[in-house]
């Protein structure tokens, strides 16, 4: 299959040219192509010929898109549009990839796939604004919501706590929010069987099971050999920062464990992901 990745060097798009070895990938990233753009995007886009565009370039900067809310739509709902309308015109199959911060993070049992969005944060309306878009112009999608993602080199929680552990001896972490952590390896692999399947919809592909960020920062800590350090759990509203996280959004894997896709436990990817790139 000829795949062509936007965003390729982020932290998905490093995972899905190491994972889909077996088809042709291109890709593209800032400063290259922006998606923004729409006639560089088409350019893009008709020179790769694909047959499906898999979608992770965003801006993920919560914060970022907190305190500018137009950049964020711009970047994520204009974007994915125009990224929806290309593979219209060009007649490829369109994977997005979105967040569980398209819920307001109200469910202490977490999301399926089928809830109703109602975001509480910019980044949050910037993605559920992108679902919206490939929804109506693209009836070959899949949308894959997921959380928390980490890999190597990618701008994550794993690094910022191991990072603050290793420069103060400490770390303070909220505990009343509640997501799944999710390996980009395990995404994408997620994502590779997804798209043999041309069973178009919407997914949840999250490593199973939810915890806090205070477990999960704990369990950092434990598998990176560096229990001694305290970690103290704070509440988010001691925790200063631009974006509001949605509290309680964790994501359960319904749709996709019907067709045979799971996802390992997420204590288990995380100490695949200390093994392979942090103890090592
Ligand atoms: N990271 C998470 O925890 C998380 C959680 C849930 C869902 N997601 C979703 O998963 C997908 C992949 O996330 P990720 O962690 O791999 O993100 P990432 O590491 O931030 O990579 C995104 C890439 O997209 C690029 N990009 C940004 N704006 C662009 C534009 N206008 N045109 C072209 N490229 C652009 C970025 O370039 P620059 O670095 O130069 O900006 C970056 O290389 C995204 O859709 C994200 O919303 C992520």
């Amino acid at each position: 299959m000829k795949v062509l990745l936007t965003g390729d060097r982020g932290q998905l798009g490093t995972a899905l040219r190491a994972t889909l070895t077996d088809h042709d990938v291109t890709g593209f990233d800032l400063p290259e192509v922006d998606i923004t753009v729409k006639e560089a995007l088409f350019t893009a886009v008709s020179a790769a010929k694909p047959d499906v565009i898999i979608h992770c370039a965003a801006y993920t900067n919560v914060d970022g898109c907190a305190k500018d809310p137009a950049l964020a739509y711009r970047a994520n709902g204009l974007g994915t549009q125009n990224v929806a309308l290309a593979c219209l015109e060009f007649g490829a199959e369109m994977v997005h990839v979105s967040t569980n911060e398209v819920f307001a993070g109200d469910r202490p049992d977490g999301y399926e796939e089928w809830m109703t969005m109602n975001p509480v944060n910019a980044y949050g309306r910037s993605k559920a604004a992108a679902e919206f878009h490939v929804r109506n112009i693209l009836p070959r999608h899949y949308i894959t919501r997921t959380a928390w993602l980490y890999a190597p080199g990618g701008r994550n929680f794993i690094h910022a706590i191991l990072n603050r552990a290793r420069d103060t001896g400490q770390v303070r972490v909220v505990v009343d929010e509640v997501g799944n952590p999710t390996y980009a390896n395990d995404l994408a692999q997620a994502i590779a069987q997804l798209i043999e399947t041309h069973q178009y919809g919407t997914y949840h592909f999250v490593n199973s099971g939810a915890t806090s960020r205070w477990e999960f920062a704990n369990e950092i800590l434990r598998q990176a050999g560096l229990e001694t350090i305290v970690n103290t759990p704070i509440l988010s509203k001691e925790f200063k920062r631009a974006s509001t996280p949605p509290p309680y959004a964790a994501l359960h894997n319904i749709a996709g464990q019907a067709i045979g896709i799971t996802l390992r436990s997420w204590q288990a990817a995380l100490a695949a992901y200390v093994q392979e790139h942090i103890a090592a």
